[in-house]
């Protein structure tokens, strides 16, 4: 996908917030930290365009961007935040939800895991709520570039495994080499019609 424009549409802390406009939306969703922002620069080749930092939960808001005029990214807040204060950690749990069940525009959830560990517990929940509720989903491979690539496979397994995914529908992706860039566009490019 060759990327003309990519401009922060707003940040939503509800309903109101979200664009309506019948363009597609493709959510980007993990734990916080696992390089959700530094995948949308990466895609789009915009380095400053969202915000990354180490610090988990940097993102609280859901942020939506809109490239080539066509479609939105949507960068959403990490769950399993570990220094946050617990009462605005409360109200990100239903926020998230309640956009990917009922924006009608929502037509595709990239799912990202870091390659290097086994889904955690938020993880695993995370993934069955997508499948309970029969949402579409990319999974991704976050940080390929820290590990070998000969102990790619082993980790992908892991990974495969535990989600009850198959291997081979797992991207490897580094925002810092853009390896799997090609990948995940085609994939983005293969989503279906508004729900
Ligand atoms: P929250 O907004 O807190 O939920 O985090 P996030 O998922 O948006 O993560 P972010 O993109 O801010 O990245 C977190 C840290 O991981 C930053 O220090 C990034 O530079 C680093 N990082 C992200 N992707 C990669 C990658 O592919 N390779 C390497 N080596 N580092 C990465
Ligand atoms: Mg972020």
């Amino acid at each position: 996908m060759r990327v003309i424009s990519a401009e922060f549409f707003g940040g939503a802390v509800d309903e109101r917030g979200w664009p309506k406009d019948g363009r597609p939306q493709i959510a980007f969703a993990g734990r916080s930290n696992v390089g959700k922002s530094s995948l949308i620069n990466s895609l789009v080749g915009r380095k400053g365009l969202v915000k990354t930092s180490g610090t988990p939960g940097k993102t609280r808001e859901i942020n939506f961007f809109i490239v080539n005029d066509l479609f939105y990214f949507v960068d959403l807040p990490g769950f399993g935040f570990a220094r946050v204060p617990g009462k605005v950690q409360e109200g990100w749990g239903p926020m998230i939800e309640k956009y990917l069940l009922e924006s009608r525009e929502m037509r595709l959830v990239v799912f990202l895991l870091d390659i290097r560990h086994e889904p955690g517990k938020n993880d695993l929940v995370m993934n069955g709520w997508l499948r309970h509720h029969g949402l579409p989903i990319a999974y991704v491979a976050t940080k390929a570039d820290k590990i070998s690539r000969g102990s790619r496979a082993g980790h992908i397994k892991v990974i495969s495994d535990s989600l009850g995914a198959d291997a081979d529908d797992i991207i490897q992706y580094s925002s810092t080499t853009g390896e799997g860039k090609d990948d995940l566009w085609k994939r983005i490019s293969t989503i279906g019609g508004n729900r």
